[in-house]
């Protein structure tokens, strides 16, 4: 069992949803989770009814970030935290809600693998893992937040290969829709987050993503996961689509 391996866990994005999840089953198998996001009340919830130690942080506070990684010697780092701010057309989007996204999904992703690589380098061992998604990977009209998460699988590439030799794994989570709080945080207009929320299908949950990254991290030191999707049985990618001009 790898994990036993590793002792300090970052988890970006802790205080719901998939990041939650993630911070939870990593502190009950034992390791020693640093829960990162700005929600305080959340946050000491998730300290009072785990081990986890709890900081309340906005990640894209770049200096504040990096210097509190560099405090820690991080074994494994799940870059987690994101918003959906934009979502929909880019036609459509306001500055702020482009550099939300992109300053979330993508600038601290980048800043906390910088932060903690050298030291997992230096001890040969570390496990980084990314939280892409489905729409960093196949078309969805949502081109902002499919371009952040299509970051986040470029960097998962090629960090594999800037790796290389040093024991250090990279493993690219992509779920395809997990029930969880992600549109009341990426849309203001409360009747389009129900619209968006009420999918009709049953969706992907924020324990079965956890129990993926429980698998990344368990298998022997000599495979790295590279990549997993998971979407719902009831959701999938691609199809044709024709829409006359005449019709936008
Ligand atoms: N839900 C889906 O269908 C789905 C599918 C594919 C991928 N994903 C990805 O999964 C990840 C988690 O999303 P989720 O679905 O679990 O949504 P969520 O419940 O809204 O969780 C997002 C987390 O990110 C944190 N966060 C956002 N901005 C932050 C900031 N500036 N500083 C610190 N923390 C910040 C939030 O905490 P605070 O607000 O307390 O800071 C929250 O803990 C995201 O990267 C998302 O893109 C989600």
């Amino acid at each position: 069992m790898t994990i036993d391996n590793y002792k300090n866990v970052v988890v970006t994005g802790a205080s719901s949803g998939i990041g939650e999840a993630i911070a939870r089953c990593l502190s009950q198998e034992g390791l020693n989770v640093h829960a990162i996001a700005r929600r305080t009340e959340r946050l000491e919830n998730l300290a009072s009814t785990t081990n986890c130690l709890v900081h309340s942080m906005d990640v894209c506070n770049s200096r504040e970030f990096v210097d509190l990684l560099e405090k820690i010697e991080v074994d494994v780092l799940i870059n987690n935290a994101g918003v959906g701010r934009g979502y929909g057309q880019l036609a459509e989007a306001n500055f702020e809600d482009i550099e939300t996204t992109i300053d979330t999904n993508v600038k601290a992703a980048v800043h906390a693998a910088k932060a903690v690589l050298p030291g997992m380098i230096r001890r040969k061992k570390g496990h980084l893992i990314n939280i892409g998604s489905m729409a960093g990977l196949y078309p969805l009209a949502s081109s902002l937040y499919g371009a952040t998460k299509g970051a986040m699988h470029v960097l998962s590439m090629d960090l594999r290969l800037e790796l290389q030799g040093t024991g250090v794994r990279v493993t690219e989570i992509c779920p395809g829709r997990v029930s969880t709080e992600f549109y009341d945080a990426a849309l203001d207009d409360p009747e389009l987050i129900e619209n968006k929320k009420d999918s009709g299908i049953t969706e992907v949950t924020s324990e079965d993503v956890s129990q993926a990254v429980v698998y990344a991290l368990n298998v022997p030191q000599h495979v790295n996961v590279n990549r997993i999707e998971l979407q719902p049985t009831e959701q999938t990618y691609g199809g044709m689509q024709f829409v006359p001009r005449s019709s936008k």
